[in-house]
C-alpha cells in the first residue's frame, strides 16, 4: 500500500480491516511518565459509589436473545450498562464476574441473575461450559482488558471490550489474534458510533455539509479529584497508560477520525506532567496532539485531567462549522451547524446509544453482520495514541502510513 491520500480514505473506510499482524515496537507512555506499578490484577472492589440497583423484572426474551456475561461490576457497568439491557432488543444478562462476593450477591439478586451463573475473577475459566453466555462484556479498568479479553475467548465466547481496547498496539493484536483463534468475534464498546447526534454528524460531514473540511478542534477534559495511583486505577500508569489520552481524549481523537474520514497522516504532540501532585505520580495532566491529514486538514485534539470540564468537538469546512457541545456524553447532546443559515439539529435521544451498541453486537453474533466498531478500529486508534505519546517524547512530528503505524 503506497502513502496516499486514497489509501487513507480507504483505510477509514474498511473500518481498519485487513491490518498486517506485525507488532510495533513503539512506546507507549515512556519518557517524562514514572515508574509503573506492579503489572495489574483483577481484584474486587467496593460498591460504587451512587450505584442503583434496580428490583429484579422479568421480562420476555426473543429465543435467539444474547446472554451476555458481564465483568467486572465498577460504576460504568453498574451505573450504565447494565441497566441499559432493559432497552435492548435481543441482549440479556446470563452472568456476572466479580472480585467482590457481596457485589456479586447484591447484583446478582437485583438483576435476577442465577446463583450459578456469578464467577469471581479466579472461576471464570468455569464460564467456557456454561451454556447461558454467549458473550463477554468486559468493564474492567484498561491494563486489565488483554489479559480477560483472551480469557474470555479462551473460554469460547464473543466479546464486547470496553474501550480503549488496551493500552498498547501490542496488546490490541494480540486480542485480536486470539479472537480469530477461537473463530469469535470482537467488538470495542465505542457508543458514540450508535448515538444519533455523532451518526448524523458522520452523514453530513460526507455529504460534505460544511464544505472541504479544514480544521477540526476538539477537547474532553474534567478536574480530578484528589486521588493517587493506590486508590484510583485512572491514576495507575499500569491501569491507565498515560492517563486523560486514553481515557477521556479518546472521544475526541475518534471524532477528529470519523468526522473527516481520513486518517492524519502527520501528528505532533506535547504532554505535561506537573511534579508533586499525587494525581500525576504516573500520569499526565493533559495531552495535546496536532494532525495533518492527507486532504490538507488539520485538527487539534486537547485533553486534561486538571481542567474545567468540556467535551468539544468542532468541525470547520470551506462553507460552514459544525459544533457540537457536548460532543460525546451519555446526554444532553446538542449540535449547530452554521452554512449560509444556522440550524441547530436534534436528530435523535442519544439515551439509545447503550442499548443500540449491545443489539448491534447481538445482530453481528446471531446474523453475522459486520460490527461498526471491530477490534481493528480498537487497534487502529492505540496506533495513533502510541504516535503521539512518541511525538509529545521525542519533541518531533511523527510520519504515519495509513493504518496508523509509525513510519519514524
Ligand atoms: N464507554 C464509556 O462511556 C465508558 C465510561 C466509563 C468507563 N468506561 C470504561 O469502562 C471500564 C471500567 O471503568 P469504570 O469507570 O467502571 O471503573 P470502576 O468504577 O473503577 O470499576 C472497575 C471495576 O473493575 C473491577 N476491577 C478488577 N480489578 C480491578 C483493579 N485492580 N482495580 C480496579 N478495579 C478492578 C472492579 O469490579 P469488581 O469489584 O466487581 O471486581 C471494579 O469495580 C474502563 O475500561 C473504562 O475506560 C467506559
Amino acid at each position: 500500500m503506497t502513502d496516499t491520500a486514497m489509501d487513507r480514505r480507504a483505510f477509514m473506510e474498511s473500518g481498519g480491516k485487513g491490518l498486517a499482524a506485525s507488532l510495533f515496537a513503539g512506546a507507549v507512555s515512556e519518557g517524562a511518565l514514572a515508574q509503573a506499578s506492579p503489572s495489574p490484577r483483577a481484584t474486587g472492589q467496593r460498591m460504587p459509589e451512587g450505584a442503583s440497583l434496580p428490583s429484579p423484572t422479568p421480562r420476555e426474551r426473543r429465543p435467539d436473545s444474547v446472554g451476555f456475561a458481564v465483568v467486572g461490576l465498577g460504576s460504568y457497568a453498574l451505573n450504565q450498562m447494565m441497566p441499559r439491557f432493559a432497552s435492548t432488543d435481543r441482549a440479556h444478562i446470563a452472568a456476572i464476574v466479580s472480585g467482590n462476593a457481596e457485589k456479586l450477591r447484591r447484583v446478582g439478586d437485583a438483576y435476577g441473575v442465577p446463583r450459578d451463573a456469578r464467577y469471581s475473577y479466579d472461576d471464570f475459566a468455569r464460564i467456557g461450559a456454561d451454556r447461558r453466555v454467549d458473550a463477554v462484556y468486559v468493564a474492567l479498568p484498561t491494563g486489565l482488558h488483554a489479559e480477560w479479553v483472551i480469557r474470555a475467548f479462551a473460554a469460547g465466547k464473543h466479546v464486547l471490550c470496553e474501550k480503549p481496547m488496551a493500552l498498547t498496539s501490542a496488546d490490541c493484536e494480540r486480542m485480536i489474534a486470539a479472537g480469530r483463534r477461537a473463530g469469535r468475534k470482537l467488538m470495542v464498546a465505542y457508543r458514540s458510533h450508535f448515538e444519533p447526534y455523532n451518526r448524523e454528524a458522520m452523514q453530513l460531514m460526507e455529504a460534505r455539509a460544511v464544505g472541504r473540511v479544514r480544521l477540526v478542534r476538539t477537547e474532553q477534559s474534567y478536574r480530578m479529584g484528589p486521588a493517587d495511583p493506590a486508590s484510583n486505577w485512572r491514576t495507575s500508569r499500569a491501569l491507565a497508560g498515560g492517563g486523560p489520552l486514553e481515557d477521556y481524549g479518546i472521544y475526541g481523537l475518534q471524532s477528529a477520525l470519523y468526522l473527516t474520514g481520513e486518517m492524519p497522516e502527520r501528528i505532533a504532540a506535547t504532554a505535561f506532567r506537573p511534579s508533586g501532585d499525587p494525581r500525576f505520580a504516573e500520569i499526565y495532566a493533559h495531552v495535546a496532539s496536532q494532525w495533518r491529514f492527507p486532504s490538507g486538514a488539520v485538527a487539534q485534539l486537547a485533553t486534561s485531567y486538571d481542567s474545567a470540564g468540556i467535551n468539544f468537538a468542532e468541525v470547520r469546512g470551506t462553507e460552514g462549522v459544525l459544533t457540537m457541545d457536548p460532543a460525546t456524553s451519555y446526554s444532553g447532546q446538542t449540535m449547530r451547524l452554521k452554512g449560509s443559515q444556522e440550524r441547530t439539529l436534534t436528530p435523535g435521544d442519544p439515551e439509545v446509544q447503550f442499548g443500540a451498541q449491545l443489539d448491534h453486537f447481538a445482530a453481528a453474533i446471531r446474523d453475522g453482520t459486520p460490527i461498526r466498531t471491530p477490534g481493528e478500529m480498537g487497534l487502529r486508534d492505540l496506533r495513533l495514541i502510541e504516535a503521539i505519546y512518541a511525538a509529545a517524547r521525542d519533541g518531533r512530528t511523527v510520519r504515519l502510513a495509513p493504518d496508523g503505524r509509525m513510519l519514524g
